[in-house]
């Protein structure tokens, strides 16, 4: 009866600011179209040369610095992206050897969007499971280099980033309110695999391709699946809307967000949002939220977490955290 608890979180961001009035030397668009429909008002951009692995390693380390954890007591690194370095190996196994880790594990994992909730809910399996003891589960995206930049449609939408989270197997301690991962959901249902997805890959075209999406659709199933999943896993701890003092979601959309949050009758002031500052980091945008939320002293030890994602696939899932 282990428990994975969230020791340390850490986020990268990269220098480059580009904010929707720059897109508007390259695109028909504007601030208030973008703002109106998305709430994002900049996202970071990669430089020249910046990987997402560099990304990921500056997340871990930062994560690692907060937990006050030796990246050499780390034996298991989930890392959740749908833009790695290299087709192989996983981006894990960079981030694994610049930190100069030679044991345990890692290896990376793709949901989209909700690859951050299901790298987590992989690597609380295996810490419960007795397997591994500390995990860094991270989330690094580059999709600026995927976009289609003469896309107004999805260009605006997607930023860079990364962040991190390490988690440690413990005993439960008696106390009152349990730390650690307290139920998680994970769903997928393939037959929307077009209405979001990469136009190319290794098997199809030995190409990267250029992210496509059919708006309108995901915006259509978002709200309500991301409230279904969210009430199962509440269920599973015997717990309701009312307990919860976090909800951070995967930042795709303004409005999205707030429909969730509305539907389930959560204050405004709850849920943390950063989609006006990162724009959509998929798998990044829930570990560099929490960074936020925990570093401007939001998000307290004890407090109920409740995070939960849906990309393309689609994917969707939903987890909570005694943090
Ligand atoms: N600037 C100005 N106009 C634009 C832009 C732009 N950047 N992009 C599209 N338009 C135009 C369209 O061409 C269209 O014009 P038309 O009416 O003349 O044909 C008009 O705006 C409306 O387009 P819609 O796509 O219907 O706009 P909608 O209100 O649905 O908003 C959006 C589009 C923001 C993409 C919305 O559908 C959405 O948020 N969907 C969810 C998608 C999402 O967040 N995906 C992220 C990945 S999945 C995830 O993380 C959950």
């Amino acid at each position: 009866n282990l428990r994975s608890v969230v020791r340390g979180v850490g986020g990268y961001l990269p220098d480059r600011i580009v904010t929707n009035e720059d897109l508007t030397a390259t695109v028909d668009t504007s601030d208030e179209w973008i703002v109106a429909r998305t709430g994002i008002r900049e996202r970071r951009i990669v430089a020249d040369g910046e990987l997402t692995s560099h990304m990921a390693i500056e997340a871990a380390k930062r994560a690692l610095e907060h937990a006050q954890i030796d990246a050499e007591d780390i034996d298991l690194i989930v890392l959740a992206t749908s833009t790695p370095d290299q087709t192989f190996p996983a981006t894990a196994v960079t981030v694994q050897a610049e930190l100069g880790i030679t044991e345990g594990a890692a290896f990376d994992v793709q949901a989209v969007c909700s690859g951050f909730v299901f790298a987590l809910a992989t690597a609380d399996n295996y810490l419960k499971g007795g397997q591994f003891k500390r995990a860094l589960v991270i989330g690094a995206e580059a999709f600026s280099r995927i976009l289609d930049w003469e896309d107004r449609s999805t260009c605006v939408l997607f930023g860079d980033g990364a962040g991190a989270l390490v988690i440690e197997a413990q005993k439960p301690n008696g106390a009152l309110l349990e730390r650690g991962v307290l139920a998680t959901t994970l769903r997928s249902d393939g037959r929307y695999r077009d209405k979001l997805y990469v136009d190319g890959g290794p098997s199809s075209t030995g190409t990267v391709g250029h992210l496509r999406m059919d708006g309108p659709e995901v915006f259509r199933h978002a709200v309500t699946k991301i409230s279904d999943v969210i009430l199962e896993t509440l269920q599973k701890a015997e717990l309701t809307p009312a307990d919860i003092d976090w909800f951070v979601p995967h930042q795709a959309n303004k409005r999205i967000l707030d429909g969730a949050a509305r539907r389930l009758g959560l204050e405004r002031e709850r849920l943390v949002m950063t989609v006006d500052k990162h724009a959509n980091t998929s798998a990044a945008s829930i570990p560099l939220a929490l960074m936020t939320a925990c570093t401007d002293g939001r998000i307290k030890e004890g407090d109920l977490v409740l995070l939960e994602a849906m990309g393309g696939g689609f994917t969707w899932g939903a987890l909570l955290i005694r943090w």
